[in-house]
């Protein structure tokens, strides 16, 4: 079977747009539109540089498909290794909170590859709350609103076993420079960490040990320049850093673990 004139003409509208991987881009848009109108204006969407999977609604994300509503951080690849690292840590029935959640991705692919656990997300974006309940949820999992810990409810004080933080890491002065997809079209909230891209990591680092379960762990992505102060933020507020990286999802990932004494 041939393919049809308005794939075609899809492929070509993209490619003159600037996109790379036009064609499959264009199957991707084709399969998942439900008419010919909205193929029409995913293309317009995508075309204008909006990031390819806040045009189609999901990424997929540790080979799950996840919601991604305009706006909401789209998670990243490379965010993949943070979820093997508390997979490995992680314990069927046990308390995962996913703070900073974004979309909720992380949380639900902890849940989906333990099969039992209780989940909790939170985010301060009502934008990203929106959409992380409708990935969460179906899984059971709830989903909170606010700064941080303030958002959790007070009964998961001492009882987190595994604590992911993908915080905003990108310093203030670098969000200029990222690319036009992340810059115009995801929440400033989502990217900036602050002058040297730490500030929401160090607010995570002195709160988690008062939140995790003894012999729980936090873990948070951080990148190869920022990890040694990474380290050193989650060391300061008692916990046992330990750095684990990918050479394949170029990513780098500070795990702290917090011991089985009372935290100071
Ligand atoms: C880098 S994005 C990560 C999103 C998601 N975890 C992922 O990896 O796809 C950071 C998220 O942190 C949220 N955020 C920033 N500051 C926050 C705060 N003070 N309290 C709660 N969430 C915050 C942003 O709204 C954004 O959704």
């Amino acid at each position: 079977m041939g393919i049809s004139p308005p794939f075609q003409a899809v492929v070509e509208r993209l490619r003159s747009a600037g996109c790379v991987f036009a064609e499959d881009e264009a199957r991707l848009i084709v399969s998942t539109a439900r008419t010919p109108d909205e193929v029409a204006v995913m293309v317009e969407r995508r075309a204008i540089g909006l990031p390819l999977e806040q045009v189609l609604g999901w990424a997929e994300f540790c080979g799950l498909r996840v919601a991604v509503d305009p706006g909401v951080f789209v998670p990243r690849r490379r965010t993949e290794f943070l979820v093997r690292q508390a997979v490995a840590l992680a314990r069927r029935g046990g308390v995962v909170v996913d703070l900073c959640c974004g979309s909720g991705a992380l949380g639900v692919a902890v849940a989906a590859a333990l099969g039992e656990v209780e989940l909790h997300a939170a985010d301060l974006d009502p934008a990203a709350v929106r959409c992380a309940r409708r990935n969460v949820e179906p899984l059971g999992g709830h989903v909170h609103e606010g700064d941080l810990f303030a958002a959790l409810p007070s009964a998961l004080r001492g009882r987190i076993d595994v604590l992911l933080s993908n915080v905003p890491y990108v310093p203030t002065g670098e969000v200029g420079l990222l690319p036009a997809e992340a810059r115009l079209h995801e929440a400033r909230m989502a990217l900036d960490g602050g002058a040297d891209g730490l500030d929401v990591l160090r607010r995570v680092a002195a709160e988690a040990p008062r939140w995790l379960a003894p012999g729980g762990h936090l873990l948070v992505e951080t990148s190869e320049r920022q990890v040694a102060a990474a380290a050193g933020a989650l060391s300061r507020h008692g916990l046992t850093p330990r750095i684990a990286r990918s050479e394949e999802l170029d990513a780098v990932v500070v795990i702290g673990a917090r011991g089985t004494g009372t935290p100071g």
